[in-house]
Protein backbone atom coordinates (compact mmCIF):
# COMPACT_ATOMS: atom_id res chain seq x y z
CA UNK A 1 0.00 0.00 0.00
CA UNK A 2 1.29 3.13 -0.87
CA UNK A 3 2.00 6.08 1.69
CA UNK A 4 -0.19 8.78 2.66
CA UNK A 5 0.04 11.40 1.06
CA UNK A 6 -2.82 14.36 1.64
CA UNK A 7 -4.48 13.11 5.02
CA UNK A 8 -8.40 15.00 5.89
CA UNK A 9 -9.14 14.77 9.69
CA UNK A 10 -12.25 15.57 11.22
CA UNK A 11 -13.12 18.70 8.71
CA UNK A 12 -15.42 20.75 10.21
CA UNK A 13 -17.27 23.47 7.62
CA UNK A 14 -19.90 25.71 8.35
CA UNK A 15 -20.39 28.90 5.78
CA UNK A 16 -22.17 31.96 7.77
CA UNK A 17 -24.73 32.97 5.60
CA UNK A 18 -25.61 37.17 6.68
CA UNK A 19 -29.11 37.30 7.27
CA UNK A 20 -30.25 33.50 6.86
CA UNK A 21 -29.44 30.20 8.31
CA UNK A 22 -25.55 28.83 8.48
CA UNK A 23 -24.68 26.65 6.37
CA UNK A 24 -23.17 23.18 7.60
CA UNK A 25 -21.09 21.91 4.61
CA UNK A 26 -18.57 19.37 6.35
CA UNK A 27 -19.19 17.82 9.57
CA UNK A 28 -16.32 15.82 10.53
CA UNK A 29 -14.75 14.77 7.26
CA UNK A 30 -11.98 12.08 7.23
CA UNK A 31 -10.09 10.82 4.16
CA UNK A 32 -6.76 9.76 3.57
CA UNK A 33 -5.74 9.78 -0.23
CA UNK A 34 -2.83 8.06 -1.37
CA UNK A 35 0.08 8.13 -3.76
CA UNK A 36 -1.06 7.31 -7.02
CA UNK A 37 -4.62 6.31 -6.32
CA UNK A 38 -7.25 7.71 -8.20
CA UNK A 39 -10.09 8.77 -5.70
CA UNK A 40 -13.62 9.70 -6.71
CA UNK A 41 -16.19 11.87 -4.80
CA UNK A 42 -19.59 11.58 -5.58
CA UNK A 43 -22.64 12.55 -3.67
CA UNK A 44 -26.15 14.45 -4.10
CA UNK A 45 -25.99 17.58 -5.39
CA UNK A 46 -24.99 20.14 -2.34
CA UNK A 47 -23.50 17.68 0.28
CA UNK A 48 -19.99 19.93 0.13
CA UNK A 49 -17.58 18.33 -2.65
CA UNK A 50 -16.55 21.12 -4.18
CA UNK A 51 -16.38 22.68 -0.20
CA UNK A 52 -13.74 19.49 0.22
CA UNK A 53 -12.00 19.82 -2.94
CA UNK A 54 -11.20 23.71 -2.13
CA UNK A 55 -10.44 22.46 1.08
CA UNK A 56 -7.50 20.50 -0.07
CA UNK A 57 -6.72 22.70 -2.92
CA UNK A 58 -6.02 25.61 0.21
CA UNK A 59 -8.89 27.47 -1.21
CA UNK A 60 -11.52 27.72 1.20
CA UNK A 61 -10.78 28.14 5.08
CA UNK A 62 -12.42 25.51 7.28
CA UNK A 63 -13.53 25.64 11.17
CA UNK A 64 -11.73 22.75 12.44
CA UNK A 65 -9.74 19.72 12.13
CA UNK A 66 -6.75 18.82 10.45
CA UNK A 67 -6.03 19.11 6.26
CA UNK A 68 -2.38 17.94 5.79
CA UNK A 69 0.00 16.79 2.43
CA UNK A 70 3.01 14.74 3.56
CA UNK A 71 2.29 15.74 7.06
CA UNK A 72 2.37 19.33 6.67
CA UNK A 73 -0.74 21.96 7.01
CA UNK A 74 -2.28 22.81 3.73
CA UNK A 75 -2.86 26.55 4.44
CA UNK A 76 -2.83 27.92 0.85
CA UNK A 77 -3.03 27.03 -3.18
CA UNK A 78 0.46 25.36 -3.64
CA UNK A 79 1.92 24.25 -6.88
CA UNK A 80 2.42 20.61 -5.69
CA UNK A 81 -1.87 20.30 -6.28
CA UNK A 82 -3.28 21.48 -9.09
CA UNK A 83 -6.49 22.39 -9.70
CA UNK A 84 -8.98 21.52 -12.86
CA UNK A 85 -12.47 23.22 -12.43
CA UNK A 86 -15.66 22.57 -14.57
CA UNK A 87 -15.55 26.09 -16.43
CA UNK A 88 -12.32 25.74 -18.36
CA UNK A 89 -10.11 28.53 -16.81
CA UNK A 90 -8.07 29.13 -19.92
CA UNK A 91 -6.50 32.44 -20.72
CA UNK A 92 -8.72 33.68 -23.91
CA UNK A 93 -5.81 35.97 -25.24
CA UNK A 94 -2.99 33.34 -25.24
CA UNK A 95 -3.01 30.37 -27.79
CA UNK A 96 -3.12 26.61 -26.61
CA UNK A 97 0.22 26.66 -26.18
CA UNK A 98 0.28 29.71 -24.27
CA UNK A 99 -2.02 28.48 -21.97
CA UNK A 100 -0.65 25.27 -21.23
CA UNK A 101 3.14 26.57 -21.38
CA UNK A 102 2.04 29.32 -18.46
CA UNK A 103 1.68 25.95 -16.16
CA UNK A 104 5.15 26.00 -16.11
CA UNK A 105 6.14 29.59 -16.13
CA UNK A 106 6.03 29.84 -12.20
CA UNK A 107 7.82 26.78 -11.15
CA UNK A 108 11.00 27.12 -9.89
CA UNK A 109 13.96 24.38 -8.16
CA UNK A 110 14.71 25.03 -4.63
CA UNK A 111 17.54 27.10 -5.55
CA UNK A 112 14.79 29.62 -6.93
CA UNK A 113 15.88 29.10 -10.24
CA UNK A 114 12.98 28.43 -13.02
CA UNK A 115 12.49 24.37 -13.20
CA UNK A 116 12.44 24.45 -16.67
CA UNK A 117 14.73 25.71 -19.52
CA UNK A 118 12.86 27.16 -22.37
CA UNK A 119 14.00 24.35 -24.77
CA UNK A 120 12.14 21.94 -22.19
CA UNK A 121 9.06 23.96 -21.79
CA UNK A 122 9.18 23.77 -25.74
CA UNK A 123 9.21 19.85 -25.36
CA UNK A 124 7.17 19.23 -22.75
CA UNK A 125 4.46 21.63 -24.20
CA UNK A 126 4.38 19.41 -27.24
CA UNK A 127 4.40 16.50 -25.41
CA UNK A 128 1.36 17.65 -23.45
CA UNK A 129 -0.29 18.68 -26.29
CA UNK A 130 -0.07 15.27 -28.26
CA UNK A 131 -0.83 13.39 -24.87
CA UNK A 132 -4.67 15.10 -25.40
CA UNK A 133 -5.00 14.45 -28.78
CA UNK A 134 -4.73 18.50 -29.70
CA UNK A 135 -1.66 18.19 -32.32
CA UNK A 136 -2.98 21.15 -35.00
CA UNK A 137 -4.38 23.10 -32.67
CA UNK A 138 -0.96 24.43 -30.90
CA UNK A 139 -1.55 27.93 -32.40
CA UNK A 140 -5.48 27.70 -32.07
CA UNK A 141 -7.50 30.42 -29.30
CA UNK A 142 -9.85 29.33 -27.06
CA UNK A 143 -12.75 30.76 -28.69
CA UNK A 144 -11.85 28.73 -31.71
CA UNK A 145 -12.48 25.38 -29.70
CA UNK A 146 -15.29 23.00 -28.49
CA UNK A 147 -15.50 22.43 -25.01
CA UNK A 148 -14.33 19.02 -25.14
CA UNK A 149 -10.95 20.39 -26.56
CA UNK A 150 -11.00 23.73 -24.34
CA UNK A 151 -11.22 20.87 -21.30
CA UNK A 152 -8.30 19.03 -22.67
CA UNK A 153 -6.62 21.84 -22.82
CA UNK A 154 -7.07 22.79 -19.40
CA UNK A 155 -6.08 19.10 -18.50
CA UNK A 156 -2.54 19.46 -20.60
CA UNK A 157 -2.13 22.44 -18.24
CA UNK A 158 -2.78 20.83 -15.39
CA UNK A 159 -0.38 18.00 -16.20
CA UNK A 160 2.71 20.30 -17.21
CA UNK A 161 2.34 21.86 -14.06
CA UNK A 162 3.64 19.03 -12.79
CA UNK A 163 1.76 18.92 -9.62
CA UNK A 164 1.87 15.68 -7.02
CA UNK A 165 -1.87 15.78 -6.81
CA UNK A 166 -4.32 16.67 -9.60
CA UNK A 167 -7.54 18.24 -8.13
CA UNK A 168 -10.57 18.28 -10.47
CA UNK A 169 -14.12 19.24 -9.37
CA UNK A 170 -16.56 17.88 -12.10
CA UNK A 171 -14.72 18.62 -15.20
CA UNK A 172 -16.86 17.27 -17.20
CA UNK A 173 -19.56 18.37 -16.05
CA UNK A 174 -20.68 21.15 -19.11
CA UNK A 175 -19.69 18.26 -21.86
CA UNK A 176 -22.26 16.47 -23.88
CA UNK A 177 -22.01 12.79 -23.62
CA UNK A 178 -20.25 11.80 -26.22
CA UNK A 179 -17.49 14.26 -25.37
CA UNK A 180 -17.44 13.38 -22.16
CA UNK A 181 -17.06 9.48 -23.26
CA UNK A 182 -13.59 10.59 -25.18
CA UNK A 183 -12.42 12.72 -22.62
CA UNK A 184 -12.98 10.12 -19.73
CA UNK A 185 -10.50 7.58 -22.08
CA UNK A 186 -8.18 10.48 -22.70
CA UNK A 187 -8.22 10.85 -19.04
CA UNK A 188 -7.88 7.22 -17.94
CA UNK A 189 -4.58 7.25 -21.07
CA UNK A 190 -3.22 9.67 -19.53
CA UNK A 191 -3.48 8.24 -15.92
CA UNK A 192 -2.39 5.19 -17.03
CA UNK A 193 0.78 6.36 -18.82
CA UNK A 194 1.74 8.59 -16.15
CA UNK A 195 0.34 7.94 -13.04
CA UNK A 196 -0.93 11.01 -11.09
CA UNK A 197 -2.80 11.06 -7.84
CA UNK A 198 -5.74 12.68 -8.57
CA UNK A 199 -9.39 14.01 -6.37
CA UNK A 200 -11.99 13.85 -8.74
CA UNK A 201 -15.69 14.96 -7.91
CA UNK A 202 -18.28 13.98 -9.69
CA UNK A 203 -21.82 13.52 -9.41
CA UNK A 204 -21.83 11.15 -11.80
CA UNK A 205 -21.72 7.80 -10.59
CA UNK A 206 -20.72 5.23 -13.59
CA UNK A 207 -17.54 7.79 -13.90
CA UNK A 208 -16.55 7.81 -10.87
CA UNK A 209 -16.80 3.95 -11.38
CA UNK A 210 -15.30 3.91 -14.45
CA UNK A 211 -12.19 6.27 -13.51
CA UNK A 212 -11.42 4.95 -9.43
CA UNK A 213 -9.65 3.12 -7.56
CA UNK A 214 -11.77 4.10 -4.60
CA UNK A 215 -14.95 5.80 -5.20
CA UNK A 216 -15.78 8.06 -1.59
CA UNK A 217 -19.49 8.55 -0.97
CA UNK A 218 -20.78 11.57 0.93
CA UNK A 219 -23.72 12.28 2.09
CA UNK A 220 -25.79 15.71 2.48
CA UNK A 221 -26.41 17.33 5.52
CA UNK A 222 -24.22 17.70 7.10
CA UNK A 223 -21.68 16.27 4.72
CA UNK A 224 -20.05 13.38 5.69
CA UNK A 225 -18.34 10.65 4.34
CA UNK A 226 -20.60 7.85 4.17
CA UNK A 227 -18.54 5.30 2.94
CA UNK A 228 -15.54 4.20 0.90
CA UNK A 229 -15.87 1.31 -2.33
CA UNK A 230 -12.86 -0.22 -3.55
CA UNK A 231 -13.00 -0.30 -7.10
CA UNK A 232 -11.94 -3.63 -8.44
CA UNK A 233 -11.64 -3.73 -11.69
CA UNK A 234 -8.15 -4.09 -13.23
CA UNK A 235 -6.61 -1.18 -16.07
CA UNK A 236 -6.53 -0.65 -18.66
CA UNK A 237 -9.91 0.67 -18.66
CA UNK A 238 -12.41 1.99 -21.64
CA UNK A 239 -16.09 2.68 -22.34
CA UNK A 240 -16.11 -1.26 -22.66
CA UNK A 241 -15.68 -1.73 -18.84
CA UNK A 242 -18.84 -0.50 -18.57
CA UNK A 243 -20.31 -3.85 -19.62
CA UNK A 244 -18.29 -5.74 -17.16
CA UNK A 245 -19.99 -7.46 -14.62
CA UNK A 246 -17.74 -6.28 -11.62
CA UNK A 247 -18.37 -3.02 -13.03
CA UNK A 248 -22.50 -2.95 -13.03
CA UNK A 249 -22.30 -4.71 -9.54
CA UNK A 250 -20.26 -1.57 -8.15
CA UNK A 251 -22.51 0.89 -10.38
CA UNK A 252 -25.48 -0.26 -8.77
CA UNK A 253 -24.51 -0.50 -5.26
CA UNK A 254 -22.78 2.96 -5.58
CA UNK A 255 -26.12 4.68 -7.55
CA UNK A 256 -29.01 2.90 -4.66
CA UNK A 257 -26.34 4.22 -2.24
CA UNK A 258 -26.64 8.05 -3.21
CA UNK A 259 -30.04 7.77 -4.80
CA UNK A 260 -31.65 6.60 -1.22
CA UNK A 261 -30.09 9.53 0.50
CA UNK A 262 -31.40 12.25 -1.93
CA UNK A 263 -34.88 10.78 -1.40
CA UNK A 264 -33.73 11.26 2.13
CA UNK A 265 -32.87 14.59 1.59
CA UNK A 266 -35.76 15.33 -0.30
CA UNK A 267 -38.44 14.41 2.34
N1 LIG B 1 -20.15 30.64 -0.22
C1 LIG B 1 -21.17 29.97 0.29
N2 LIG B 1 -22.02 30.56 1.17
C2 LIG B 1 -23.04 29.89 1.72
N3 LIG B 1 -23.33 28.59 1.46
C3 LIG B 1 -22.52 27.96 0.59
C4 LIG B 1 -21.41 28.60 -0.04
N4 LIG B 1 -20.81 27.70 -0.84
C5 LIG B 1 -21.50 26.56 -0.73
N5 LIG B 1 -22.53 26.71 0.14
C6 LIG B 1 -23.49 25.67 0.56
O1 LIG B 1 -22.75 24.61 1.14
C7 LIG B 1 -23.29 23.36 0.76
C8 LIG B 1 -22.22 22.54 0.05
O2 LIG B 1 -21.89 23.16 -1.17
P1 LIG B 1 -20.90 22.53 -2.23
O3 LIG B 1 -19.62 22.20 -1.55
O4 LIG B 1 -20.82 23.44 -3.39
O5 LIG B 1 -21.66 21.18 -2.63
P2 LIG B 1 -21.54 20.22 -3.91
O6 LIG B 1 -20.28 20.58 -4.62
O7 LIG B 1 -21.52 18.84 -3.34
O8 LIG B 1 -22.75 20.44 -4.74
C9 LIG B 1 -24.50 23.66 -0.11
O9 LIG B 1 -25.64 23.60 0.68
C10 LIG B 1 -24.22 25.06 -0.61
O10 LIG B 1 -25.43 25.73 -0.88
MG1 LIG C 1 -19.87 21.17 -6.59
Amino acid sequence: MSETMIRIEDVHKEYKVEGGKDVNALNGVDLDIRRNEFVCVVGPSGCGKTTLLNIVAGLEPFDSGRVTMHGEDIVGPGSERGVIFQQYALFPWMTVRKNIEYGMKFLKKSDGMPLYTKEEKTAKTKHYIEMVNLTGFEDSYPKALSGGMKQRVAIARGYAQNPEVLLMDEPFGALDAQTRAQLQEDLLQTWEKETKTVLFITHDVDEAVLLATRVVIMSARPGQIKEIVDITLAYPRNQATKMDPVFIQHRNYIWDTVYKMYLEVRK
